[in-house]
């Protein structure tokens, strides 16, 4: 098993090298560990666990053209190279699948421990101190202004006008980073997940004291 382990790492550290900053190894190693640490008290399969998060962003869509297929063929296609069981090799691709924060706009039609492991190690790392790290990174990318008084946080909003928003990125926290404890699975996730979502309340009373010149 952890010969499989290692070369799946490989072939992801390799894919991901010109990665940006927020879906690069770095963030895979973060939520393989975190998966760890939630599969702990789960003890759901610990090869599918590994495999899922390590393949869960080995092609985003929001790169590729939108295309959602893409990425579960490309971990499908690779662990088949490595000689992975066709049963395994199934469910890592439908994890994949249904990881994204995207996908949870659509029906639910998948659900398993090992996807609510790794999701919940996928959506940790958006929150907390790294999760803001995260949005100001996505933001600048994008070129947004951090934040703008007039411009109110959506908080509802269809696929289509989260994928196409162009609102500063403290909305971003108001429109998904705030959202995402209530979201947890795993009684490991949500602990965690609280801890995390009180540094970004007290993270965001500090920023706004600072917008206003407060001593
Ligand atoms: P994930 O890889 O966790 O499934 P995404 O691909 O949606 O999540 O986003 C990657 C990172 O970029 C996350 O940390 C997310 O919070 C951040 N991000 C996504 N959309 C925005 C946005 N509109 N503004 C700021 N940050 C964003
Ligand atoms: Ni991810």
């Amino acid at each position: 098993m952890q010969d499989i382990i290692n070369q799946t790492i490989n072939f992801v550290k390799t894919t991901l090298a010109d990665a940006e900053a927020g879906h690069d190894w770095f963030h895979i190693e973060r939520v393989y560990k975190t998966a760890k640490t939630i599969n702990k008290t789960e003890n759901a399969d610990t090869l599918i666990v590994a495999l899922a998060a390590l393949l869960h962003d080995i092609a985003d869509s929001k790169f590729n053209g939108g295309d959602e297929e893409i990425g579960p063929q490309k971990a499908g296609d690779f662990l088949a190279s490595i000689d992975v069981q066709p049963e395994i090799i199934n469910e890592v691709k439908l994890i994949i699948k249904n990881l994204s924060f995207k996908a949870s706009f659509g029906e639910i039609t998948y659900s398993s421990k090992e996807l609510n492991v790794v999701q919940d190690a996928d959506r940790l790392d958006a929150i907390g101190a790294i999760g803001i790290a995260r949005a100001f990174t996505y933001g600048g990318f994008k070129n947004r202004v951090l934040h703008d008084p007039e411009i109110k946080p959506k908080l509802q909003m269809t696929k289509e006008e989260y994928k196409n928003t162009t609102a500063p990125t403290i909305n971003h926290f108001y429109e998904k980073l705030l959202l995402l404890k209530d979201l947890m699975k795993t009684q490991t996730g949500k602990t965690m997940a609280q801890q995390r979502h009180d540094f970004m309340l007290s993270y965001l009373d500090q920023f706004y004291a600072e917008w206003e010149g407060k001593k």
